[in-house]
């Protein structure tokens, strides 16, 4: 079977999930985190390389104070409690996204879990934290000026090469769960010959089971990189 190198996943439908339960939508993002540990693991026994997960977009900082601060509070914790379970499955953590602009202990917690698991040599887990793509780009054309590149000497290589995700494959499989037909500002220069795959399915639900389906439609998929 064939296995995507680098699955991107948009974890959207806590908000939802709770509302159905009839509970505050920060309940549906600790459930949330939960799933993402039970994704990240079952990613890592499938042989996946590279896992993004899109945690906090650029954008959400539009959302009611309180529930920022709450996401922010459970990054935090989870933050935490995940640096035995990145060890024991052999798992570099790598943040994508802007650090500047996250609460001073975000910063410090993503920084100090980068450097503890920098020497680990199995699935990369990429977590999107303050995360836009525009910005990612506008960015990296502003390293390419800052680096003194000529106007030919600005490629697809060596613009790649200043992403966050430099070094890292295109993504191979984009998920989106909760049935939103839409990118949202997620990987928009890596996913340019992703396969996508939307399910109604919310984040919350998304167990392990559902991942491994995923994977067989991946797998059933016919790519063709714009060749015959
Ligand atoms: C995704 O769930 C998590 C974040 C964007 C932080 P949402 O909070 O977007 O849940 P819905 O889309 O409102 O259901
Ligand atoms: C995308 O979900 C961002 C994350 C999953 C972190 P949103 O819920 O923010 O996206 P929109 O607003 O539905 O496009
Ligand atoms: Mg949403």
């Amino acid at each position: 079977m064939s296995i995507p190198q680098h699955v991107a996943i948009i974890m959207d439908g806590n908000g939802r999930w709770a509302a159905q339960r009839g509970l505050p939508r920060i309940k549906g993002h600790k459930e949330g985190v939960r799933i993402a540990e039970e994704i990240l693991e079952a990613a890592s026994k499938a042989g996946v390389q590279h896992l993004s997960l899109y945690a906090f977009s650029t954008e959400n900082w539009k959302r009611p104070a309180l529930e920022v601060m709450g996401l922010m509070a459970i990054l935090r914790m989870y933050l935490r409690i995940f640096l035995p379970r990145l060890m024991a499955n052999n798992i570099r953590f790598h943040h994508l996204g802007a650090l500047e602009g996250l609460p001073d202990g975000v910063q410090r917690d993503i920084q100090a879990l980068e450097a503890k698991t920098a020497g680990n040599t199995g699935l990369t887990f990429h977590l999107a934290v303050n995360y836009g793509s525009r910005l990612e780009i506008v960015l990296a054309a502003r390293r390419c000026v800052r680096d003194g590149l000529s106007p030919d000497e600005i490629t697809e290589e060596s613009l790649a090469a200043r992403l966050w995700t430099a070094g890292t494959p295109d993504v191979d499989f984009l998920i989106r769960t909760s049935g939103e037909l839409r990118i949202s500002n997620f990987l928009l220069w890596q996913v340019a010959y992703a396969e996508i795959h939307v399910t109604d399915c919310l984040w919350p639900d998304f167990h392990a089971e559902r991942f491994r389906e995923a994977l067989d439609i991946y797998a059933s998929r016919e790519r063709r990189f714009g060749g015959l």
